[in-house]
């Protein structure tokens, strides 16, 4: 009788994945029930890594990077299974699923962390990085170890954080050249108070949706238009049911790379000195690429015909963060000046 659960449970450890929900199966460092140094060399850490962008932007490609890095420094002892274009989960979902542990890795925008830890907003903040070494210099800095250190309280740990690029600005009705342009039009954004506020001072209505619900909402003309990355516009089609680009690079998105902390820690150590390895090549990737992939997919769109692109002037960008200013006060009075005192001056 006991052989036939032993069997049944070498048959369930098998491909190890860590089982969803681990509840009570962790405690501490090492996994009780599932320790990874009993189960032999052939059994396998699955991390499941969830995303919602398309395979060809910088996060996707990313993605598919550290898995084959994880996969080869580790012999083969980590499989990791991507999941992209929320095949799995979506935005917040997401977030509650790696908390679960029925995925082991995501990687939202910086946005998305914001209903959970509001101080994750200062990536938000219009006009706050001039280029993307300011970026650099915030998500490798001071800053970055700060709004990780928040994540641990909600078992999550922080692994990196990820390029994208400057957002820019979609429309349909109108082109966005000067800032009353904007005046009365609604856009969809990311679920974020500074975002919220952002479009308030534009004179426009924000309109909160799921990365993978923007299609349909701009095709069905739910709002107007839209903010985000070249290279997201391209590879989700945006430009189907869009007429015009704004290029006025006005915030940043990035991405914080996490992972679930019992799981996490209930990794041997000499496996995780390795996937850290294979993440942290893998972010070098990313800050040198992500730009390029962007300008690549500028040119794609330019390719399409199907939007008239539009670049403010530096003048133009003076103006709109000038506008935008208040915001910075907003979040101040919100999350004090321990992680705003952090940001360029
Ligand atoms: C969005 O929802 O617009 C972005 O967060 C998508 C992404 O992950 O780049």
């Amino acid at each position: 009788m006991s052989s036939v659960l032993i069997l049944v449970c070498i048959v369930l450890l098998a491909g190890c994945s860590i089982p969803p929900n681990p509840g009570n199966l962790f405690s501490g460092k090492k996994v009780v029930g599932v320790d990874f140094e009993q189960v032999g060399p052939e059994d396998k850490i699955v991390i499941k890594f969830s995303h919602v962008v398309a395979e060809n932007t910088p996060k996707g490609l990313a993605a598919n990077k550290f898995k084959r890095l994880a996969e080869s420094k580790t012999n083969g002892r980590v499989e990791v299974q991507i999941f992209p274009n929320a095949q799995l989960y979506d935005d917040d979902a997401a977030i509650a699923a790696l908390q679960q542990n029925q995925v082991q890795m995501i990687a939202p925008a910086t946005s998305k962390m914001t209903y959970l830890i509001p101080e994750w907003q200062v990536f938000d903040l219009p006009y706050a990085f001039r280029d993307e070494e300011a970026v650099k210099q915030a998500m490798e800095g001071e800053l970055g170890l700060k709004l990780f250190s928040l994540l641990e309280p909600h078992g999550l740990i922080g692994l990196t954080m990820w390029d994208n690029g400057f957002k820019q600005l979609t429309t349909k009705k109108r082109p966005i050249h000067k800032l009353n342009d904007i005046q009365g039009l609604s856009f969809r954004i990311m679920d974020s108070n500074i975002l919220k506020k952002q479009f308030e001072l534009f004179g426009a209505t924000p309109v909160v949706t799921r990365f993978s619900d923007v299609y349909s909402f701009l095709e069905q003309d739910m709002t107007d238009g839209q903010e985000n990355t070249l290279s997201n516009i391209y590879t989700k089609r945006f430009y189907e049911v869009q007429d015009y680009l704004t290029v006025s690079d006005h915030g940043y998105l990035g991405y914080a790379v996490i992972t679930n902390q019992e799981f996490w820690n209930a990794i041997p150590d000499d496996i995780q000195i390795l996937l850290e390895e294979a993440m942290k090549e893998t972010t070098q990737w990313i800050r040198v690429n992500a730009k390029r992939i962007n300008e690549e997919q500028l040119e794609n769109l330019t390719r399409t015909q199907r939007l008239r692109v539009h670049y403010l002037t530096a003048t133009d960008k003076a103006e709109w963060k000038k506008l935008l200013s208040p915001v910075y006060q907003q979040l101040t009075s919100e999350i004090g000046n321990e992680y705003m005192r952090f940001l360029p001056k």
